[in-house]
């Protein structure tokens, strides 16, 4: 009986694209859900894009859109990297859309009306309230003084200077960061989910606890039924109720009965993993009541390690006391890290930008299977390293495995018309035996999430084939066509050992199994295939290598280059961060807190000139690049004028002809740069907002008429 599996991942933030620890979540799941489909099971894979709640609120008005509006235009951009890393969702949809809101209304009067008692209470808190805005403040939007060590300017929940954790009412001064206004303290009636009830604690004590999630994982979640963190740092005992609602002005889903209440983002965010289950379902015209009533049918999240509470607690009782199926499981990852250990911002991403990745060039696969290789089913962090990734890359998957197929097949297709032998040997018959004979074993691994194990499982198959291929010695049988025979044995022993081990990486690598597909004749998406491969059709080449080339390009910092520092660092295999550390804040100007403050003599050695932009090209090869090639006045030796070569990244919002001519403002004593085009001698300024989702664009500096080149910028 095939197994009916519903199967989501964490549904992303709609404020901006998708970065590499998200490609990372949907790679993990995308090879689960891909294996199970070749097991012949029925899997609905859902995704959608989590677009409520008040910074996605705020972000909007901030780009002159509308919420809507906002989280449209980030949807629109999510296709081309499900598309380019091969993840298969069956759906993807909004947390916006009607079968949410409907579906969270539902669930809400459900828990309210619960027949063996509400879960529902309303209780009044006193809260932040912006006078100018009219809104109450979420804690990350108040700011002030703190009330342990006085440094200014600190968020309403902690400070960043001496790591106290207090209540926004505590902070000295506070302000709003949105308007600046002082907050007022205002009653509100707020909406709660009793977490501490009785038959919600009995019940969450039963699931988390009966041995279905990750051992590290129930070990956490058992903590939090003894003791938590109260927001001022102080601790309670036991379940906490859990505050499900906010107050209009507020992105999100109105509670019903309760004019000017919404519920908070986390209440209906994983409701939009049922609501894309929903509209999947409704676009083939089957039933999602019929679906879910099913007993049978197992309901899976991929989460990461920082979502662990709303999975494990809030979301099973949920949907337990509205009653609703429960999760069979959630699958906790660890965060990936980009050159060990790198923190990556939860929304700004590491210097592994996978849009990026993807417009090099560079082979999906090969993060696919690079990943793939370091997952376990441990809740554990793991590190992207672009030496380690060229050598799993380019040794084992290119080098052990998708070479056996090019060592055998010219010799099949010129001396034996294609066709192959089922005659093995008796030493090629018991490689194959042996080969076919861990799949039990290799599936096992693939259904218990140990993908790192798979991989090295199918390597040493992999060696043993290669060991092979030294005892047989396939071109040497070649020089002698006395050895036709037993040349048609290796080579037909290779070509089969190599169909089942493509059969065994297809969920990580299904665009080569594809490939490998019409090359064997014989079906890559079903594990049960072991029938022999009877012809080949001519080999083509299946995977190109990495070369670190791509790896520099890849994390080159940054482009575009012009506003800061990073485009002109040194020159690093992988941008360890920017070196501006200046953090990102949607609520300072232009997106990023101010620097440090600097003396009148730091300035002074940083040399601006006006440059006149002689001639602009396009760089071949890249999206993003002009090459200016500037008069800042200077003349050598011989007294003859001569220009500068400055590389800017400001392809995408200049044609080449529309800039020969302009003056501009270059940073004439910056340390020339060799980049992969050629040497940049200087960086033109130009301004852009920190974050590019926001508020895209990148503009240029020109003086006002009178300035010519060569002129000090003071
Ligand atoms: N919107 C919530 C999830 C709602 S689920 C009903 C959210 N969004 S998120 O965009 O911040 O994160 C989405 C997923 O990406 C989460 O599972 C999160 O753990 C994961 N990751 C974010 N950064 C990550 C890494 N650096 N590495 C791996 N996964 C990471 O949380
Ligand atoms: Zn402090």
């Amino acid at each position: 009986m095939p197994r009916q599996l519903f199967v989501t991942t964490a549904l992303p933030y709609a404020n901006g694209n998708f970065h590499i620890g998200h490609i990372m979540e949907y790679i993990q799941a995308d090879i689960w859900v891909r294996f199970q489909r070749m097991q012949g099971h029925a899997v609905n894979f859902c995704g959608a894009d989590d677009t409520h709640g008040a910074p996605i609120m705020i972000a909007a008005e901030k780009a002159g859109k509308t919420p809507q509006q906002f989280v449209a235009d980030i949807a629109a951009g999510r296709k081309q990297y499900l598309d380019g890393f091969h993840i298969t969702f069956d759906n993807w949809s909004s947390t916006d859309s009607p079968e949410n809101h409907e579906l969270a209304q539902s669930i809400y009067r459900a828990l309210r009306d619960n027949p063996d008692g509400s879960l529902i209470e309303t209780r009044t808190i006193e809260q932040f309230f912006d006078p100018e805005k009219n809104m109450f403040l979420p804690d990350r939007y108040i700011k002030g003084e703190c009330p342990k060590c006085h440094a200014q300017d600190q968020y309403g929940d902690n400070c960043e200077v001496c790591g106290a954790v207090y209540a926004p009412t505590d902070l000295i001064k506070p302000f709003s960061a949105l308007s600046g206004a002082t907050p007022v303290l205002k009653n509100s009636e707020h909406f709660f989910f009793k977490l501490s009830d009785p038959r919600c604690v009995a019940f969450l004590q039963q699931w988390t606890q009966d041995g279905k999630l990750q051992p590290e994982v129930a070990n956490k979640v058992k903590e939090w039924f003894s003791v938590r963190t109260n927001p001022d740092g102080s601790t309670s005992e036991g379940l906490g109720d859990w505050d499900i609602s906010r107050d209009a002005p507020y992105f999100g889903i109105e509670i019903p009965d309760a004019p000017g209440k919404y519920f908070y983002v986390w209440l209906d965010a994983p409701i939009g993993y049922l609501a894309s289950l929903k509209d999947l379902l409704n676009k083939r015209g089957q039933s999602f009541e019929a679906y879910m009533a099913n007993p049978a049918l197992e309901q899976y999240h991929f989460i990461g390690k920082d979502i662990v509470t709303f999975h494990t607690l809030f979301w099973p009782a949920t949907l337990k006391f509205s009653g609703r199926k429960t999760p069979t499981n959630v699958f906790v990852h660890g965060f990936l890290t980009v050159n060990n250990g790198e923190k990556m911002s939860k929304s700004r991403g590491t210097g592994l930008d996978p849009l990026k990745y993807l417009q090099l060039g560079m082979n999906a696969e090969w993060l696919r299977y690079y990943l793939a290789a370091k997952l376990s089913n441990r809740n554990e962090d793991i590190d992207f390293n672009a030496d380690d990734f060229m050598a799993r890359v380019n040794s084992d998957l290119i080098g052990k495995f998708v070479n056996i197929a090019s060592r055998a097949a010219g010799f099949l297709t010129k001396r034996f018309d294609g066709k192959l032998t089922s005659e093995f040997g008796a030493l090629g018959a018991e490689l194959l035996a042996d080969i076919r004979s861990e799949a039990d074993a290799i599936a096992d691994l693939y259904e218990a999430r140990e993908f790192g194990k798979v991989t090295r499982e199918v390597m040493l198959l992999a060696d043993r084939v290669n060991a092979y291929v030294d005892q047989n010695k396939p071109w040497d049988l070649a020089k002698d066509a006395a050895n036709n025979e037993a040349l048609h044995q290796v080579c037909s022993v290779l070509v089969n050992t190599f169909a089942v081990l493509t059969r065994y990486l297809a969920p990580v690598l299904p665009s080569l199994a594809q490939a490998v597909q019409g090359f064997v004749g014989q079906r890559m998406d079903d594990w049960e295939v072991d029938a022999d491969v009877q012809a080949i059709q001519p080999y083509q080449h299946l995977m190109q290598r990495v070369t670190p080339e791509q790896l520099d390009a890849l994390f080159e910092p940054k482009e575009p280059s012009a506003p800061a520092s990073p485009a002109h660092a040194a020159p690093k295999k992988i941008a360890k961060s920017a070196p501006a550390t200046v953090p990102a804040d949607p609520n300072a100007p232009g997106g990023e807190a101010l620097a440090p403050t600097i003396t009148i003599d730091d300035f002074a050695k940083i040399d601006l000139r006006i440059a006149k932009i002689v001639a602009c090209a396009a760089v071949e090869g890249s999206t993003k690049l002009l090459r200016l090639t500037l008069d800042v006045g200077e003349k050598n030796a011989q007294g003859q004028p001569t220009t500068r070569n400055v590389f800017s990244g400001i392809a995408s919002m200049y044609q080449p002809e529309q800039l020969v001519g302009q003056l501009t403002v270059l940073v004439a004593n910056l340390a020339p740069r060799k980049m992969k085009f050629g040497m940049s001698e200087g960086m033109v300024l130009a301004a852009s907002h920190a974050d590019e989702g926001a508020q895209p664009g990148i503009h240029i500096l020109t003086p006002w008429p009178g300035a010519t080149p060569g002129m000090r910028i003071h």
